[in-house]
């Protein structure tokens, strides 16, 4: 029997490498989720805590036992977890929108993450299903949960892709990205005979990170569209552009989609969210999917 029946859907942003984007996507989509008014969870399982940071929150070093991290290791020893537990409430930094929903966090840190990453490799295969299995005791509290993965080097990533309902990856300006996408689109494919069919998560698609407007396209850029469409990790049609809006929200604690929701970076991930969904809710053979000759983006004059 596959884990996890509920409405909640769980969606996990991957890679195979650093760099690309993940925490910011990560953030963001659950950010622009929660404005629009869904009960949101996001699962920070990289040791760097960057979803935290990113959210305004960090776990101190006498707060340990409330990391997601601490919750993973006693798992993996066969130590039953309460799972509510470990889940901070971030809903404060929506309090400028009247409609938003909630937005909670599992938190990571460092040393009990790459503990619990330890444990995982020790265990191998049959681990992979946890995280998966621990968040059904959440499933009646959230409408999503987003989760940031480190790069498929970690343990850690195969237990967030495991965990998903539905991955989706991010591709920059560069032809290697686009390889690794092709990666990690085919290990989300083997995951259901890695896990006996536990696990079943489908690929999303690939999102292009850190494009430029369409007036300064480079080659490389024009053939990296093409290559994403041709190698099959189905981009989408909303990219997200360069934009230093991007980092500096990131410096300031919040989502782009919360300090700038009136501007360029906040509004293409509002734009993205919804072609998520849209794609969650749509037959694979009707999804929109994005080449070089898409330039409907939105306005970036603001
Ligand atoms: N579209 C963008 N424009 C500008 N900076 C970006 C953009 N996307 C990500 N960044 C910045 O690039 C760095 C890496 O992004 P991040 O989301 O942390 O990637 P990952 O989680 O894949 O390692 C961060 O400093 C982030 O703020
Ligand atoms: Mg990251």
């Amino acid at each position: 029997m596959p884990v996890g029946e509920s409405d909640m859907e769980v969606i996990a942003v991957a890679s195979q490498k650093g760099g690309v984007g993940k925490t910011s996507t990560t953030v963001n989509l659950a950010g622009g989720l929660a404005l629009a008014g869904a009960s949101v969870l996001v699962v920070d399982l990289e040791p760097q805590a960057q979803a935290g940071t990113s959210l305004g929150f960090n776990l101190t070093q006498q707060m340990l036992q409330r990391s997601l991290g601490w919750a993973l290791q006693h798992r993996l020893q066969g130590i039953e977890v309460n799972l509510h537990e470990f889940l901070e409430n971030r809903s404060e930094i929506l309090e400028d929108f009247g409609d938003a929903g909630q937005l909670h966090l599992l938190a990571s840190e460092e040393a009990t993450m790459t503990t619990a990453q330890d444990l995982l490799s020790q265990k191998g295969y049959t681990a992979i299903p946890i995280l998966r299995q621990m968040l059904q005791q959440v499933a009646d509290d959230f409408d999503y949960v987003v989760v940031d993965t480190p790069p498929s080097v970690s343990a850690l990533n195969a237990l967030g892709v495991a965990a998903a309902d539905y991955v989706v990856t991010l591709c920059n300006p560069e032809y290697a990205t686009v390889r690794g996408a092709a990666i990690l689109m085919a290990a989300v494919k083997h995951v259901p005979e890695r896990t006996q069919g536990l696990c079943n998560p489908k690929f999303l698609g690939a999102i292009l990170n850190r494009s430029n407007p369409p007036s300064s396209w480079t080659e490389q850029e024009v053939a990296v569209r093409n290559l994403m469409r041709d190698m099959g990790v189905l981009p989408f049609k909303r990219d997200i552009r360069r934009d230093n809006r991007i980092s500096d929200s990131f410096a300031y604690g919040r989502p782009a989609v919360v300090r700038y929701p009136n501007h360029s970076p906040g509004q293409q991930y509002s734009a993205l969210m919804a072609e998520v969904i849209d794609r969650i809710s749509t037959p694979e053979e009707k999804w929109e999917i994005a080449d070089s000759t898409d330039q409907d983006q939105v306005d970036t004059s603001a």
